[in-house]
C-alpha cells in the first residue's frame, strides 16, 4: 500500500489519483483536494504517522507534504522549517522504524540560480523555502547512509495544471485574466522557469516508485524553459484574451533562472497543450477555486 503524505495538495492529489492509495494530510489552507481514503494528520506527529503506516500495511511513502509558497516563506520562515525540515525528518523516522520505502519530493529550487543543473550539482538555495527543501534532502541522504533507509529524492521543476492554489503564478494569471484584472509580475519579468505539467510529474514519480534506486536523486525537468513574460504571452494566446501585465517590485533574493538536466529519459506534455488543459479546468471548476480567493496572506489577498 502506498501512503501519499501531502496528498490533498496540488501535485500529491494528481499522484494519488493514479493508484489505489491512502492519503495523509494535515489539510492546511493549501490542502483542498478530497480523496476517498484520507487520514487527517500532521507528518510531524511521528506516533500517529507510524500508527497509520502499520495499521494499513503501508510499504511505500511518497512525501509531498510541505509549505510551498516562496513569498510566504520570505514573510514567515519558521513554518517552513517546521513543516519542511522537521516534517521530512519525521517521515524519515517512520520509514526507519517501519522499514518503508520513501520517495521524498524536493524541488529544482534547491540548486539556486543555475543553468543546466544535473543531480550532482551543489545545493545553493536562495529563499527560506528552498533552504528548507535542501535541508530535508540532506536528511534523506543522511538516513540512507546512516540507517540504510530505502529512500530517494525527486526534484521536479515548476509544476502547473489543475487544482493548484490561486496564489501560484499560473492559476493567478488565469483567474485574474478571466476577471479582467492585471497580473502582477515581479521585477522585469525576464526570470526563466522550467515548466512541467502536473500529470507528467505524477506519472514520473509513479515510475520511480518501482524503478528509483535507493540513495539516488532524480531531477524531473519539464524541458519547457520560458521567461515569465513569455509564459504570459503564450497563456494569452491559449485563452484568446489579453493578459494585462502589472510590473511590481522584485521578490527579495529572486532567482533569475531554474533549469535542470536529468539522468532519466522521458517526454512531457507540450507547454501550450498543458496550458490549454489547465485553462479549461479552471473554466470548468469555478466552485473549486472561488472560495480560495478569500484566503488572506499577511492581510493581503494571496492571489
Ligand atoms: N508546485 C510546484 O511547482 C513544485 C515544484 C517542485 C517541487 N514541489 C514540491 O512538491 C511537493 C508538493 O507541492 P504542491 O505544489 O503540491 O504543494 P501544495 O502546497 O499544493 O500542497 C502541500 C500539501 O501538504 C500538506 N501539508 C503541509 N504541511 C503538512 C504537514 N506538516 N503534515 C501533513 N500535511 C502537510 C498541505 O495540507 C497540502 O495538502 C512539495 O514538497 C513541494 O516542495 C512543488
Amino acid at each position: 500500500m502506498i501512503l501519499v503524505t501531502g496528498g490533498a495538495g496540488f501535485i500529491g492529489s494528481a499522484f494519488a489519483s493514479l493508484t489505489d492509495c491512502l492519503v495523509y494530510d494535515s489539510l492546511t489552507y493549501a490542502g483542498r483536494n478530497s480523496h476517498p481514503r484520507l487520514a487527517r494528520g500532521d507528518v510531524r506527529d511521528v506516533r500517529n504517522l507510524e500508527r497509520v503506516v502499520r495499521e494499513n500495511g503501508v510499504d511505500v511513502i511518497v512525501n509531498f507534504a510541505a509549505e510551498t509558497h516562496v513569498d510566504r516563506s520570505i514573510v514567515d520562515p519558521l513554518p517552513f522549517v517546521e513543516n519542511n525540515v522537521l516534517g521530512a525528518v519525521s517521515v524519515l523516522e517512520v520509514a526507519r522504524r517501519t522499514g518503508c520505502r520513501l520517495l521524498h519530493v524536493s524541488t529544482d529550487e534547491v540548486y539556486g540560480d543555475v543553468e543546466g543543473a544535473d543531480e550532482s550539482y551543489p545545493l545553493k538555495p536562495s529563499s527560506p523555502y528552498s533552504a528548507s527543501k535542501a535541508s530535508a534532502d540532506l536528511f534523506v541522504l543522511a538516513y540512507v547512509r546512516t540507517y540504510g533507509v530505502d529512500a530517494l529524492v525527486v526534484r521536479p521543476s515548476n509544476n502547473y495544471g489543475p487544482r493548484q492554489h490561486p496564489e501560484k503564478f499560473i492559476p493567478k494569471a488565469i483567474i485574474r485574466t478571466l476577471m479582467g484584472m492585471e497580473v502582477p509580475v515581479y521585477g522585469d519579468g525576464r526570470q526563466r522557469r522550467d515548466w512541467i505539467y502536473v500529470e507528467d510529474t505524477a506519472s514520473l514519480i509513479m515510475r520511480l516508485v518501482s524503478e528509483g534506486e535507493k540513495g539516488q536523486v532524480y531531477n524531473l525537468p519539464g524541458g519547457h524553459v520560458v521567461s515569465n513574460l513569455e509564459l504570459l504571452q503564450i497563456l494569452g494566446e491559449v485563452m484568446g484574451r489579453e493578459v494585462k501585465v502589472k510590473f511590481v517590485g522584485d521578490r527579495p533574493g529572486h532567482d533569475r533562472v531554474y533549469s535542470m538536466r536529468t539522468k532519466l529519459r522521458y517526454t512531457t506534455t507540450p507547454l501550450r497543450e498543458g496550458l490549454r488543459r489547465t485553462v479549461n479546468w479552471y473554466l470548468e471548476n469555478r466552485a473549486w477555486w472561488e472560495p480560495l480567493l478569500e484566503d488572506r496572506f499577511v492581510g493581503e489577498v494571496s492571489w
